[in-house]
């Protein structure tokens, strides 16, 4: 059996995204058919539509999203249906040398729902991330569903599916900010802004956010940020220095995805100090860097998939934190959308107008 839904496409990375009919199959074993509430509009979103992450069109994009388990296939046991989910993107293995070494987080060998979904001609559709979350349902790995409190809002809980787990975690678990630290943030997006409450939750005593945009700086220092700094009025390595005692910070986030981002953050680090790079770079990229820089400043520099998170360790979690009112999520919904309001999201996001678009269903 199959059932029809609406969900959002990209058939080529020169036409508008367009709300077509997408076929859903019923779960086979280990499966399950999700009914989407909310699904927040992600940069990665966008570099999808544009060629940018894989050439396998038709894309259905989405993936920040939370919702209600519909059904369930064979053998499912740790979700039923009317649980209230946040879809991941690390549905670990359990098999793979990182699973077995004890480092799920690191699994190489993640689950996605084994059947296509397709195009109502029949062809396959290739969901963003595994999950295809622009859609009033759709089918994923059961592994792929974290149950969380369901007193939160669908559309703040979904967010913690990519962007805000991403930054949130690539401050707690990849960077391993710890009380009294300083931290710098490049790029005050959604990920970036996580990144600023992350470095709080974990007690960072000062966090310089730096962005070009002087309203992503507002919001970051709603989040958390202790200083900012307008990369277009002042070079932030410098900043970030006269921040930090001449000495730049123990940690650093990039979170744009460039070449010259990634450099200030490099050289915005204090000496034996983390990078952590978190946004997403584009193919042609490359990166030139004195070796002898690399050597002599020592520490380490690192990238952060997914904010190296354990979904069923950390999205509980995090959502605990925002109902006791200690990470305001709320704060990162910028609006709320239909559907086919996703080609308007990311002329928005573009501009630099939202933190998130949330979708609501
Ligand atoms: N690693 C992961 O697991 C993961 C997960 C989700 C998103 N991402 C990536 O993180 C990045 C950010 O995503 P987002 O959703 O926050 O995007 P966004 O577009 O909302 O944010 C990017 C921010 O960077 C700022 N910026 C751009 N150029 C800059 C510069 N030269 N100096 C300082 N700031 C600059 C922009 O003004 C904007 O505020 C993207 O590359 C996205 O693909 C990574
Ligand atoms: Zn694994
Ligand atoms: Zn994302």
């Amino acid at each position: 059996m199959t059932q029809e839904v609406r969900g959002v496409v990209a058939r080529t990375k020169d036409a508008p995204v367009e709300t077509t009919t997408v076929i859903i199959p019923d779960p086979g074993p280990g499966e399950a058919v999700v009914r989407v509430q909310a699904c927040g509009v992600c940069h990665t979103d966008l570099h999808y539509k544009l060629g940018g992450i894989s050439d396998d069109f038709p894309f259905l994009l989405g993936h920040e999203a939370a919702g209600i388990v519909e059904s369930v296939g064979e053998g499912v046991t740790d979700v039923k249906p009317g649980d209230f989910v946040v879809l991941n993107w690390r549905a670990v293995c359990g098999q793979c040398r990182a699973c077995k070494r004890g480092r799920p987080w690191y699994c190489f060998d993640t689950h996605n729902a084994a059947q296509p979904m397709t195009l109502a001609d029949g062809t396959p559709l290739s969901p963003a991330l595994g999950i295809g979350a622009f859609a009033d349902k759709t089918l994923v790995a059961a592994g792929q569903c974290t149950k969380v409190d369901p007193k939160a809002a669908p559309s703040t809980a979904g967010l913690l599916g990519c962007g805000v787990m991403a930054g949130i975690g690539a401050a707690i678990n990849t960077g391993s900010v710890g009380r009294g630290d300083s931290v710098a943030v490049i790029g005050c997006g959604g990920v970036g802004t996580a990144a600023v409450a992350g470095a709080r939750l974990a007690g960072a005593a000062r966090i310089i956010a730096v962005d070009l945009d002087p309203r992503k700086l507002d919001s970051a220092a709603a989040l958390g940020a202790t200083h900012t700094v307008d990369a277009r009025e002042q070079d932030p390595v410098e900043a970030v220095r006269e921040l930090t005692g001449g000495f730049g910070a123990d940690v650093v986030i990039e979170a744009v995805g460039r070449p010259e981002t990634y450099k200030q953050a490099f050289y915005a680090r204090d000496l034996a100090g983390t990078l952590v790079l978190v946004g997403v770079p584009t193919p042609e990229m490359t990166l030139e860097l004195p070796l002898l820089d690399v050597f002599g400043r020592g520490g380490a520099l690192k990238s952060s998939w997914y904010g190296d998170c354990l979904p069923s360790r950390d999205f509980p979690m995090l959502i605990d934190l925002y109902l006791q009112g200690r990470l305001d999520l709320d704060a990162f919904v910028s609006e709320t959308i239909p559907l086919d309001g996703i080609e308007d999201a990311f002329a928005k996001m573009h501009r630099g107008d939202v933190l998130r678009s949330v979708v609501v269903l």
